[in-house]
């Protein structure tokens, strides 16, 4: 008989204010590797690009514009040795779509943050860090799953 395997747990992050939201960004990129994908996902106004732009600005070292990539769907930043893709899937009407977009290849190579994953059909990558962003009380809170035990830990999963 085989063990069966290791559920991996939820996390689930308080965030009671937008600056919150932005210090989870900034943890995230303090840790992130090329290869590694955070599927954004939640309702509009949930803080999803707040999250991001935080993320971005302190992988990039410096308070850098983060336009949303709402209609330009991709915004790709040059930072130390990894290029960060910013995506913004909301407009996207077919996942074919994101091979055209080179977005399989990014997986691969760069750091991926995808706001509206579920538009990613079957594009997306196994190891992806889903990170849910819900209302709670006047501010937010993250439910978190998947992901590699790096980017986990960062978030204070000691399992
Ligand atoms: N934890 C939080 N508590 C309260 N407001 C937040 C929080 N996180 C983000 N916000 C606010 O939510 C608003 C919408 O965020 P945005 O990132 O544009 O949403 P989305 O990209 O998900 O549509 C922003 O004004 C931001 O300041
Ligand atoms: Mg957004």
């Amino acid at each position: 008989m085989t063990a069966a395997p290791k559920p991996i747990p939820t996390l689930i992050l308080p965030l009671p204010t937008a600056d919150d939201t932005a210090a989870l960004g900034a943890r995230l990129a303090s840790v992130a590797q090329a290869g590694d994908c955070l599927l954004l996902e939640g309702p509009i106004g949930a803080g999803k690009s707040h999250l991001a732009r935080a993320f971005i600005q302190a992988r990039l070292g410096r308070a850098e514009e983060v336009p949303s990539p709402s209609f330009t769907l991709v915004q790709v930043y040059e930072a130390a040795g990894v290029e960060i893709w910013h995506a913004d899937l909301y407009r996207l009407t077919h996942p074919d779509e994101v091979w055209e977009l080179g977005l399989d290849d990014a997986f691969a190579k760069a750091i991926c943050l995808v706001e509206w994953p579920d538009r990613l059909g079957n594009h997306v990558p196994p190891e992806a860090l889903h990170l849910r962003l819900e209302a709670w009380g006047d501010g937010r809170r993250a439910v978190v799953t998947g992901g590699r035990a790096g980017l986990r830990k960062a978030l204070g999963d000691h399992a």
